[in-house]
């Protein structure tokens, strides 16, 4: 697949900017907008993502007609190719569903996607070298390690993993194999409402199955992991 680069020093959000100009970028081809800085980077549910210089900041836009059939589960392919890509550099990671990436109950990254008429924007956003502060337990990969990254080769490693992920479509046994808190208790909140139970899985699509007090099977598009119970 060819790769259209664009490189900012310092940019609102590379989200916002794809969302923008994706009328603009090339229909057949993949676009990255690479920042080493956003002033307002945003997260899931209109939360704001602090991204200073140091970290891995950049949006993949993915036009309709490079988009696979299900563009359900893109958010959780792209944890998979930056889990993968890490894995092979000896950091183990997790995935809390959907697609945080955490290690030790603390976030190294996440990523957001949003759909526009030309396609989709996929915003992932890594703690790489520089300290983060952050309402939740957060870790770079610099405290894990001990060593600075070099970004600019983590990016282009993770880009290449996402279109052999895309390639190979969603695995659903593969992204389970890594998913956090599989068969342990859980509450998800979604928009107004949370829903109690027990992570059995995910379906083809992503989406998470609950297993509830009733024994019935509640499956969930969206939500977050609020709050767990015990380990
Ligand atoms: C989350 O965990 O809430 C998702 C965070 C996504 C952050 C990335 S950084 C690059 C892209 N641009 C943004 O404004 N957000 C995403």
């Amino acid at each position: 697949m060819e790769v259209h680069h664009l490189h900012f020093d310092s940019i609102d959000s590379t989200n916002s900017y794809a969302k923008k100009h994706a009328h603009e970028f090339d229909s057949q081809k993949l676009t990255c907008i690479f920042a080493d800085e956003q002033t307002h980077g945003r997260g899931r549910f209109s939360r704001t993502w602090l991204s200073k210089k140091g970290n891995l900041t950049y949006s993949l836009f993915l036009p309709t007609a490079l988009l696979p059939d299900s563009p359900s589960n893109l958010a959780q392919m792209s944890a998979m190719a930056a889990l993968e890509v890490l894995h092979t550099k000896g950091i183990e990671l997790s995935i809390k569903w959907p697609n945080d990436l955490v290690t030790k109950g603390k976030k190294l990254g996440g990523i957001l996607v949003e759909m526009t008429e030309q396609g989709a924007v996929i915003g992932i956003g890594i703690n790489v070298n520089a300290p983060i502060e952050a309402d939740q337990p957060t870790i770079s990969l610099l405290e894990i390690s001990g060593k600075e990254w070099d970004i600019e080769e983590l990016h282009n490693s993770i880009t290449l993993q996402f279109q052999k992920e895309l390639a190979c479509g969603f695995q659903k046994e593969r992204y389970e194999s890594v998913l956090a808190f599989l068969g342990q208790p859980v509450q998800i909140r979604e928009a107004d409402h949370t829903y109690d139970g027990i992570i059995e899985g995910v379906t083809k699509q992503g989406h998470l199955e609950l297993k509830r007090k009733d024994g019935s099977i509640t499956v969930l598009r969206t939500g977050e992991i609020q709050q767990l119970r015990s380990k």
